[in-house]
């Protein structure tokens, strides 16, 4: 049983290819694909029966599929793509059995890593780091968060909407955004999804990859971007997470220490004795820092970052 996913995986990469083909411009197309489908072990046309044949015992499901993205597979093959037996496996054994469900690939009964593997024999262009993600690892597979033929509508054929999908795993990050200050994910502001991305990516914590890490931040906070004419090295250097948590925090403007005088002496040790600032400014009770550093994460005015 354990090679069958992997030779309808060809299948699929077969039919991929001659998605490309026809279809010029579809994700699909890489090198990659290419490689793997010359080799790949030509199935037999006639184990085959077609959408219409499942339909007859399984109207339900294949009405269901109608507005289903994968339902465009079909329709790129002007209604004679093998919808169904591309993730279900050749269906004609099945059919003559009479429904014989050992004969077909029923997916409550394939290990996390078989259904990873059948799905991404399409979709390895789109998620091709989630193999290696946390979530791979840990058994976590497509259809913890995804359903084919039971998902929410609009949703990415997901299980459940963010943030609930994720909560019901992760119940440790859950009290973090009921905090008194937190990035508005419970209101449906943010998403999960715009900070991580869950299909694995190359950084700790599955964050969403760009050449400058910060720009999952700066993404949406835009003014804070720079570049600046004096940047404060640690916005760029350390990152947002020096002074900032990403979730929630009982602190203003998300920050990870309750007062922001102590928060900048972590670094700035030096500053209370000095003489532009007497002995007094640097201690936890006087006026924030910020009131005079008022362009913390840069300036193009002033270099101390003043008004
Ligand atoms: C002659 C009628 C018939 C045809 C045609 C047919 N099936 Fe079935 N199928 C059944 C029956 C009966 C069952 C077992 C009862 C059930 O679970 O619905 C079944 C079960 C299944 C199951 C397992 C359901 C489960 O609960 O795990 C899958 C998956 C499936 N069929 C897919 C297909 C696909 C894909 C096709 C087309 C290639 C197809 N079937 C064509 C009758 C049919
Ligand atoms: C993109 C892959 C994919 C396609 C296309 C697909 N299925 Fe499924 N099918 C699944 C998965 C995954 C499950 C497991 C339950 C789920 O995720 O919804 C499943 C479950 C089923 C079941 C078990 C009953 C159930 O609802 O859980 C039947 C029967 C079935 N599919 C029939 C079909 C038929 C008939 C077609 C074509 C009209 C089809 N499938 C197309 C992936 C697919
Ligand atoms: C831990 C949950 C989770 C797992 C596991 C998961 N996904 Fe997703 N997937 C999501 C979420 C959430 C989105 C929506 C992302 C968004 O809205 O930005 C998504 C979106 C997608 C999309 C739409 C394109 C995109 O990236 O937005 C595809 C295709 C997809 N997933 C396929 C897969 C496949 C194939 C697997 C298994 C190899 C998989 N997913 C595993 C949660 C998951
Ligand atoms: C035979 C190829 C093939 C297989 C196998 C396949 N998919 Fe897809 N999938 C597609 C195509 C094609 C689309 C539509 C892409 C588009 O609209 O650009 C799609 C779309 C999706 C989407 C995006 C839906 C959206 O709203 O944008 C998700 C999520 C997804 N597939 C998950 C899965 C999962 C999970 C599996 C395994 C159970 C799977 N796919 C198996 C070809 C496939
Ligand atoms: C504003 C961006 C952002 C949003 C939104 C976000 N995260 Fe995070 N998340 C991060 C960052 C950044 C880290 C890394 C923290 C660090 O380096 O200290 C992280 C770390 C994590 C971790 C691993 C470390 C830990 O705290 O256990 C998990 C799990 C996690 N996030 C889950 C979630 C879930 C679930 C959601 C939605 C309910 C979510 N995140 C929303 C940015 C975000
Ligand atoms: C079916 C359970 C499940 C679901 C649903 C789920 N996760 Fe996870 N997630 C895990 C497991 C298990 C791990 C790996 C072990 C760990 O680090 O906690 C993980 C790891 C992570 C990590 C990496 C943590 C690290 O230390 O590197 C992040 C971030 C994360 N998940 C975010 C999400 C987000 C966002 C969602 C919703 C879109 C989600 N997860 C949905 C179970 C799940
Ligand atoms: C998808 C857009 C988005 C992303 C990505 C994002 N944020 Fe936010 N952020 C928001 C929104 C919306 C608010 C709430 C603004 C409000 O309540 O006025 C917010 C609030 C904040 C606040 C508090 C602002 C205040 O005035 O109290 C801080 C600090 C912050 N985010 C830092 C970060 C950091 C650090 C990251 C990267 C880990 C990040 N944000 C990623 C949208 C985003
Ligand atoms: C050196 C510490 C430090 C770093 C690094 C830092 N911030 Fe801040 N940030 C602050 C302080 C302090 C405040 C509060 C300012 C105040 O209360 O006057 C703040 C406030 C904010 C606010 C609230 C609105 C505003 O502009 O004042 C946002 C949004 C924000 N930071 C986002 C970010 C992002 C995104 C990054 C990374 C690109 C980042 N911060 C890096 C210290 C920092
Ligand atoms: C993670 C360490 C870190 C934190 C926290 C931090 N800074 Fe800085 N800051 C630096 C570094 C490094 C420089 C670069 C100048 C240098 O070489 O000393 C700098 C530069 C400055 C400068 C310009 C100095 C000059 O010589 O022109 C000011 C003003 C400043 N920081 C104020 C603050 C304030 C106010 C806070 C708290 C909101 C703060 N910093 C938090 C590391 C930090
Ligand atoms: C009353 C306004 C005010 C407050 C409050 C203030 N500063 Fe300053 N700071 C200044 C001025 C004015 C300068 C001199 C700017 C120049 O040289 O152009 C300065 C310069 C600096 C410098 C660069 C020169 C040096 O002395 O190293 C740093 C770093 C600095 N401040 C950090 C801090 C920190 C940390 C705090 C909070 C503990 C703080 N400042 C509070 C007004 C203030």
């Amino acid at each position: 049983m354990w090679h069958l996913p992997r030779r309808i995986s060809m299948f699929f990469l077969v039919v991929a290819l001659v998605g490309v083909l026809t279809t010029c411009g579809t994700r699909m197309a890489t090198a990659q694909t290419l490689q793997h489908s010359s080799s790949a072990t030509v199935q037999n046309p006639d184990d085959y029966v077609g959408n219409d044949t499942c339909a007859t015992c399984h109207q339900d499901v294949a009405d269901g599929l109608a507005n289903n993205p994968h339902s465009k597979l079909a329709l790129k093959h002007g209604g004679t793509g093998a919808t169904c037996e591309s993730c279900h496996g050749a269906g004609k054994a099945h059919v003559d059995g009479g429904g014989d469900v050992t004969k077909i690939v029923r997916f409550d009964k394939l290990t996390p890593k078989q259904i990873d593997e059948t799905c991404l024999g399409c979709h390895a262009n789109t998620h091709p780091n989630f193999l290696r993600s946390p979530h791979a690892k840990a058994g976590v597979s497509c259809l913890s968060c995804h359903s084919i033929h039971k998902s929410v509508p609009q949703t990415t054929l997901l299980v459940a909407t963010q943030p609930k999908l994720c909560y019901q795993c992760h119940t440790d990050i859950k009290p973090s955004f009921a905090m008194l200050f937190h990035h508005p994910v419970n209101e449906g502001v943010v998403k999960c999804s715009d900070c991580h991305n869950v299909h694995g990516t190359f950084e700790n914590n599955n964050l969403r990859a760009t050449a400058d890490q910060d720009a999952i931040c700066t993404k949406c906070h835009t003014d804070v971007r720079g570049p600046f004419v004096f940047e404060h090295a640690p916005v760029k250097g350390e990152g947002c997470m020096s002074c900032h948590t990403p979730h929630g925090s009982v602190n203003a403007r998300l920050l990870n220490m309750p007062n922001i005088n102590v928060l900048c002496n972590q670094c700035h040790s030096g500053v209370s004795q000095d003489t532009v600032h007497g002995m007094s400014s640097g201690s936890s009770d006087s006026v924030p820092c910020t009131s005079c550093h008022t362009y913390i994460h840069g300036s193009n005015m002033n270099a101390a970052f003043l008004q």
